[in-house]
């Protein structure tokens, strides 16, 4: 089958950064599920594993961790689904990814795709909407009821969002205004500012300035209850500390190079909790299926038109020169939403 590999760690403006291969097709077994993949989307952890190594690798490495397909096979312990089943997900990071024709993923953390979207729409929410689902409503413990999305009903409490422009802000924020909070999120330029607005952000300000102050002065409250941070945990780690209110909770998504000074939180003995979206299928926890549970609840949402895609470019068909080119806008860092590299439409 043809699929987009890299042998070598290289710059992405380098032609053989990746390549399209030949590689054989593999037989679903057990749980998995053979996914005849039609749209994948890119994100920085794409860019972080290209980029991450040295050596050369004698077999080609696939990535992509975002896909929109539709069941060809099936192994014998399916449950969930069957062949012709049109579905969306993430995958494992220990797992070849999603650039290749076809790709075998555990039906456990698998949802069945929404059926009033494109395939380019449905390829940019899985990973990004996971990510958003379990920082907020497991890692931060904010209530939510999705068959009663309705905002208002927390008002009372605050988010600051740091990045609600970008892949994941831009799930996070919707999904934290339909869980009823103050939404204040972060944007840097005129555009996204508009973008973060349009997903129900109650406040825009701007990561390149001073968050205490801007924080303080849009929201007339000393301190927010929770804070979300999506991009420089390291940068944003002070105004973070002064910002969250006492017994408050801050999640964060992204690593920290540099050691960071838990003692800022002891006084207010405020929550510091990680979200990782590949925890549950990198350490087969109990709690797996839960994955296949959240893509179900966003393909209702996305079906209702209660939350809306985030796909913001399309490129097409899936080969190596259009995910060079989908590398290289992500590794920007300056992304608003999402981009997709789906086969065109007719194919499907
Ligand atoms: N732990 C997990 O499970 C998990 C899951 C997904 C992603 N991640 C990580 O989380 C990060 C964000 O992922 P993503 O998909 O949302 O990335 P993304 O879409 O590439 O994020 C781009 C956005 O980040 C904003 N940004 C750039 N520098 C910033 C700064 N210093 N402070 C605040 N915002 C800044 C940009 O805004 P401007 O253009 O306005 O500057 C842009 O809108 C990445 O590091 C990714 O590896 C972790």
């Amino acid at each position: 089958m043809h699929a987009v590999g890299l042998t070598d760690h290289l710059p992405i403006s380098d032609p053989d950064s990746l390549k399209d291969v030949r590689i054989p097709k593999p037989v679903p077994k057990n749980h998995d599920l053979l996914v005849a993949v039609q749209a994948v989307s890119v994100n920085p952890v794409d860019i972080g594993v290209r980029k991450g190594g040295h050596d050369h690798l004698k077999k080609p490495k696939v990535l992509g961790w975002d896909a929109y397909g539709i069941v060809e096979a099936v192994g014998d312990e399916v449950t969930l689904f069957h062949p012709g089943d049109k579905v969306y997900y993430a995958g494992s990071i220990k797992r070849a990814g999603s650039n290749s024709d076809f790709q075998l993923v555990d039906e456990r953390i698998v949802g069945t795709a929404p059926q009033n979207l494109s395939p380019s729409q449905i390829a940019a929410m899985p990973l990004t909407s996971l990510t958003a689902y379990e920082a907020l409503f497991e890692q931060l413990k904010i209530s939510f009821n999705p068959q009663r999305a309705l905002p208002a009903i927390q008002k009372h409490q605050t988010i600051l969002i740091i990045s609600g422009a970008g892949g994941v802000g831009s799930v996070a924020t919707q999904l934290a205004h339909l869980a009823g909070l103050t939404v204040v999120a972060t944007a840097s330029r005129p555009e996204s500012q508009k973008w973060v607005f349009s997903h129900g952000a109650d406040y825009v300000v701007n990561h390149r300035e001073n968050l205490v102050t801007q924080v303080r002065s849009q929201l007339h409250e000393r301190y927010v209850d929770n804070i979300l941070e999506l991009n420089d945990l390291d940068g944003h780690w002070d105004e973070m500390c002064e910002l969250i209110k006492p017994s408050g909770k801050i999640a964060s998504i992204t690593e920290n190079r540099y050691p960071i000074d838990l003692k800022k939180l002891t006084k207010k003995r405020a929550t510091f909790v990680w979200e990782w979206m590949y925890t549950k299928s990198y350490f087969q926890t109990p709690d797996l299926q839960s994955q296949h549970d959240i893509l179900e609840i966003i393909a209702r949402l996305l079906d209702k038109g209660i939350l809306n895609s985030t796909l913001t470019k399309k490129l097409q068909p899936i080969n190596a020169a259009n995910l060079r080119a989908a590398h290289q806008l992500v590794e920007t860092n300056h992304m608003l939403g999402k981009i997709v590299v789906s086969n065109p439409e007719s194919k499907l």
